[in-house]
């Protein structure tokens, strides 16, 4: 019976996968979201009886954004060219801005194509703002009859005191009207049966994010199944085995008894979805489940869920030039830095509740704010140059630590001994010089030594963890130079240099990874276009050679190994705006590299499409082709389509664009935000969901196999035996 039992889950395993069509759903739309924000509204006009076109401020300059008056969606938003100091004139074909330069510029309203500057005579200006029939006290809103001077409550239940009128209409029985809050809040207003009533409203405080960092939410369960496994390992073979069986046997009772031990309920239980509940602790579990607090321009901190984007709390902070927010003490204190000085501390024990301030403190002025690694202590470089180590409350650690600091002008390195900061090098660069990138080596740890390649031999990655590069630009003579250096020693290992019409307008990134590190620029000759170089660094290039010695540890102060070096340089079809690297829970999952574009996409390249040891088809042998990957050199990287996480959406997110990476505790999946004038989140597996069924996978289905060949099973085995039986006494008899 065992016997069968187990073929019966083995074809039933084989049929049921057969039967799910898809088992990595395509999850576009479902595991994104974007809060799409418009900003502080500036000015408010009207399109037509279904449209608003509201003008706002984005970044350094102005942004045209069309509203369905019926519930306050967003149609479509397009980013202008100026900032727009005065809406000077509309009619029912175009809109009429004024620049901070003084010159009119003219836009078709339906689109918002640009249509050029207009002469100041040839217009009449004829946008005019006049409010002043409309007052707003005590929560209460009148509105003045300008024939009879009778003023008449139209809404006495207003959400705040503190309102202003962004658009009103008044025309033909109908009153429409838009009413903003000092906090970036939008009210809008019809009237109906002779009362205004609210139709929409839309919360913008969210916009331009500077600063964030994020919580996870503990796992109870995970620390339960620790000290189960702690348990057991204290036991001998037997008695865990004893152990593990009892413990399941009282989990199944105990699922019994909470079913009231009907089996009916069981099985439907084991079959039916998740309830809203069950959901929500695997997210838990899986880690997907986050805080994102951010802070906004205006001073706003705000905690965001991030699988759905939903706002959990918010808090206002009173201050505008947030720089820095980290979470402390497993998540329990959220600390907020500003430019000017005052900081404050926050008690977030409780994630999902408005925090409340557990500390207020002054910091010194700072143009930069560093976290120490893991440490409650902070690195500050203040307004007048000096650098600060900012001690937490815990102990002090009596070893050395490194740090490499660097600015436009040039790099700093210090030792920081007993909570000490010493210089030990530095590097000034020429007045006109300026480094205009900077990566140090990613801190996760590695997982293989080597690359084995096709004809089953190493090359062994070189794994020295001091490492940085940093990209110098001289506009002078407009070259741009990418070096790679020890951070303890402040030695050299590796320069290159470019004289290929780099357009510094256009930005420089740098990525450091494991053993290699990447660089992207835009330059104009031969041709225009966006650049990428790969460096990867090996111990040496012989294959099966090892130079550092394993049963050794190595001082960062005396290491003479150099790495030997391979460089590949690709085109890429977009402007790179952006890059990160993904992060996973043990970094096993294959890498990633996450671009965001300039024209507002987000896609991702998997490493080894990037790889400096790519080499023409021609010059592959059959054995070079067996590697993990390989693929010939092509020199153009092309945009999969695939691969276009940000699907269909258009994100604005402004030059000061945050994109960064969380890995959650599935190794397969690691979360993407972008954080900027808009907010996005998605999830990405770079090396496919291979720990994950996906939720359309049919337990149901499965299970009824199952049932089906046992019953087949309990039926056919006796019949079976009993014609084996008869036969043997045909043949016997
Ligand atoms: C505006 O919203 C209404 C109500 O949801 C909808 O019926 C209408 O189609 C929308 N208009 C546009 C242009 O999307
Ligand atoms: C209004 O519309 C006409 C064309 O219909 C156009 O020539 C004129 O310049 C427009 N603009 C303003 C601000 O009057
Ligand atoms: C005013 O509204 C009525 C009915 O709602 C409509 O028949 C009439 O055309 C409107 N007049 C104007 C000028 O829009
Ligand atoms: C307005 O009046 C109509 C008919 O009298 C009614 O059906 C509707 O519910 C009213 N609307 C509001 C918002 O009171
Ligand atoms: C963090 O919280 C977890 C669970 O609440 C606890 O087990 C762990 O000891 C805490 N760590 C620190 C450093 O307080
Ligand atoms: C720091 O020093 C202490 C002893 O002074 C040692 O136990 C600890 O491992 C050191 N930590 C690191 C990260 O080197
Ligand atoms: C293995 O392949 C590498 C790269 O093509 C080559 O350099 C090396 O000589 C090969 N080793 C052997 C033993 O064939
Ligand atoms: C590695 O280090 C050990 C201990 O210092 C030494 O005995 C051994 O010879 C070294 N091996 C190599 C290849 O240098």
């Amino acid at each position: 019976m065992l016997r069968c039992f187990g073929n019966a889950l083995l074809l039933a395993l084989l049929l049921s996968t057969r039967l799910v069509k898809a088992v990595y759903n395509d999850e576009a739309y479902t595991i994104d979201w974007q809060r799409e924000n418009i900003g502080d509204y500036q000015w408010v006009t009207e399109v037509d009886d279904n449209t608003l076109l509201v003008v706002s401020s984005f970044d350094e300059t102005s942004l045209l954004c069309w509203l369905n008056k019926s519930n306050g969606e967003i149609l479509s938003r397009q980013p202008i060219k100026y900032k727009a100091v005065s809406l000077v004139a509309t009619n029912d074909s175009q809109i009429v801005l004024k620049s901070e330069r003084g010159e009119l510029q003219a836009f078709e309203l339906k689109h918002g194509f640009d249509l050029g500057p207009v002469l100041a005579e040839s217009i009449q200006s004829n946008f005019v703002e006049d409010f002043s029939t409309i007052s707003i006290q005590d929560k209460e809103l009148k509105m003045t009859d300008k024939e009879h001077g009778d003023a008449k409550i139209l809404i006495n239940d207003l959400p705040t005191d503190t309102m202003f009128v962004k658009f009103y209409k008044n025309a033909n029985e109908s009153i429409e009207l838009l009413l903003g809050t000092p906090s970036s809040q939008y009210y809008y207003y019809e009237l109906e049966n002779n009362t205004l009533s609210q139709k929409w409203a839309r919360d913008e405080s969210l916009t331009d994010v500077q600063a964030y960092t994020y919580a996870s939410v503990n796992d109870d369960s995970a620390a339960k199944i620790l000290s189960e496994l702690n348990d057991e390992k204290k036991l001998d073979f037997w008695q865990a085995y004893l152990f593990r069986v009892q413990h399941n046997y009282r989990r199944l009772k105990g699922a019994l008894i909470e079913r009231r031990f009907s089996v009916g309920s069981f099985v439907k239980d084991l079959i039916a979805d998740d309830d809203e509940h069950a959901v929500r602790q695997r997210d838990i579990k899986f880690g997907l489940l986050k805080y994102l607090i951010i802070a906004t321009r205006k001073g706003k901190i705000a905690a965001l869920n991030s699988i759905t984007g939903e706002k959990v709390w918010e808090f206002e902070s009173g201050f505008n030039d947030i720089i820095r927010l980290d979470s402390l003490k497993n998540n329990s204190e959220l600390v907020v830095f500003t430019k000017s000085g005052p900081s404050l501390v926050l008690d977030t024990s409780h994630i999902g509740a408005v925090p409340s301030i557990k500390r207020n403190q002054v910091v010194v002025p700072s143009t930069d704010i560093e976290r120490l690694g893991d440490s409650d202590d902070f690195y500050v470089r203040t307004e007048q140059g000096f650098r600060v180590i900012l001690r937490g409350d815990g102990e002090i650690h009596n070893n050395e630590t490194y740090l490499l600091d660097h600015d436009k002008h040039g790099l700093n390195a210090f030792i920081i001994e007993k909570g000490d900061l010493k210089e030990s090098w530095k590097l000034d660069l020429k007045p006109n010089e300026e480094i205009i990138a900077f990566a140090a080596r990613d801190s996760d740890p590695s997982v293989s030594l080597g690359n084995i390649l096709g004809n089953r031999t190493v090359l062994y990655k070189y794994l020295y963890p001091h490492l940085a590069s940093y990209a110098i630009a001289d506009r002078s003579v407009g070259s741009l130079s990418v070096h790679l250096v020890d951070t303890i020693t402040g030695e050299l290992l590796y320069t290159s240099y470019y004289e290929d019409g780099v357009n510094f307008n256009l930005p420089v990134n740098i990525l450091f990874g494991e053993y290699w590190f990447i660089y992207t620029y835009f330059s104009s000759e031969p041709i225009p276009e966006q650049k990428i170089s790969v460096v990867e660094l090996y111990e040496s290039l012989e294959p099966n050679t090892r130079v550092s010695n394993s049963s050794e540890v190595a001082s960062a102060l005396s290491n003479t190994m150099k790495p030997q070096i391979v460089t590949k340089a690709y085109f890429y079809p977009e402007v790179i705006k952006n890059m990160v690297l993904s992060k996973t829970k043990f970094g096993i999952t294959t890498k990633a590299i996450i671009l965001e574009l300039e024209n507002g996409q987000i896609t991702y390249l998997p490493k080894y499409l990037l790889s400096a040891r790519r080499r023409e088809e021609s010059q592959m042998s059959n054995d070079d082709k067996k590697e993990f990957m390989a693929a010939p050199y092509l020199s153009g990287i092309p945009i999969n389509d695939h691969a276009i996480i940000s699907h269909y959406r258009s994100l604005l997110m402004g030059s000061n664009s945050m994109l960064f990476s969380i890995p959650t505790n599935l190794e397969s999946t690691s979360i993407v935000c972008n954080f900027g004038h808009d907010i996005f989140c998605t999830r990405i597996s770079p090396s496919s969901q291979f720990d994950k069924l996906s939720p359309s996978f049919e337990k149901g289905k499965l299970i009824s196999t199952i049932l089906g060949l046992l019953f087949l099973c309990y039926f056919i085995r006796p019949l079976v035996d009993t014609k084996k039986l008869k036969s043997q006494w045909h043949v016997k008899g």
